[in-house]
């Protein structure tokens, strides 16, 4: 059969690598989180302890970084420079510092190359926030997930308590807003929704019931 891409988008805490994982599930295909790429890059940057200032040392680094993705009894692991980084990416700080990295074309550039590359041999589910504008503009199938800032927090703050995490509510709705802000306000590929993406709000659905949506929109 055909290989089949969905494009998943949307800003942080709108479902969807929730989604992701349950409908790559479904339709047996791969589950790319593209997100995990920016994290990755940005994970090195913060050991460099370079300033943000610095755009030529951050780009002496990109050229000196191998990120790469395995997957691993269909978990997606993340390898920088060769060593395993999944587990380390997703500390808060390393959040704020991939929204800023993804503000950098270069580096888009170069995670962008390896997304296209590892869509081309799959059918994937993708999630991220340039994918059916810019990274598959020919997807079958687009998506963008939404939901008000406030349930999006409050599910990333769910999250956080789930693991234990000591964080309040506030400290994650700010961070959130700073990160849409950044995300949609960057020039280059920006979080956007495709004239061709298919909107859902799923701040009063069950992840079940946003598979049904999307199942139905597919036609499966
Ligand atoms: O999806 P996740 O929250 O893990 O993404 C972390 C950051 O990576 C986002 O805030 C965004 O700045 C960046 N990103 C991006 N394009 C993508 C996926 C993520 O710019 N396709």
């Amino acid at each position: 059969a055909e290989n089949i891409a969905v494009a998943l988008d949307g800003p942080g805490g709108s479902g969807k690598s929730t989604i992701a994982k349950m409908l790559a599930k479904r339709l047996g295909s791969i589950y790319l989180d593209t997100g995990a790429m920016y994290r990755t890059f940005a994970l090195k940057v913060l050991r460099s302890g370079l300033n943000k200032s610095d755009r030529s040392g951050i780009l002496k680094i990109l050229d000196e970084t191998k990120v790469d993705v395995a997957f691993e009894n269909g978990e997606q692991r993340m390898l920088l420079d060769g060593e395993d980084v999944t587990g380390l990416i997703r500390e808060p700080d390393v959040t704020e510092w991939a929204s800023f990295v993804a503000s950098i074309p270069e580096v888009r550039l170069k995670l962008v190359e390896l997304q296209r590359e590892v869509s081309k041999r799959v059918s994937i589910v993708m999630d991220g926030r340039d994918i059916g504008t810019y990274v598959l503009p020919h997807a079958q199938y687009k998506f963008f997930l939404t939901a008000s800032p406030e349930v999006r927090a409050k599910r990333r703050y769910d999250e956080s308590l789930a693991k234990g995490m000591t964080v309040s509510y506030s400290e994650i709705y700010e961070a959130l807003a700073a990160r849409d802000a950044q995300d949609s306000g960057r020039d280059f590929a920006p979080l956007r929704q495709a004239e061709d993406a298919i909107l859902i709000d799923t701040g009063m659905l069950t992840p079940g019931e946003v598979m049904e949506t999307i199942l139905r929109h597919m036609n499966r």
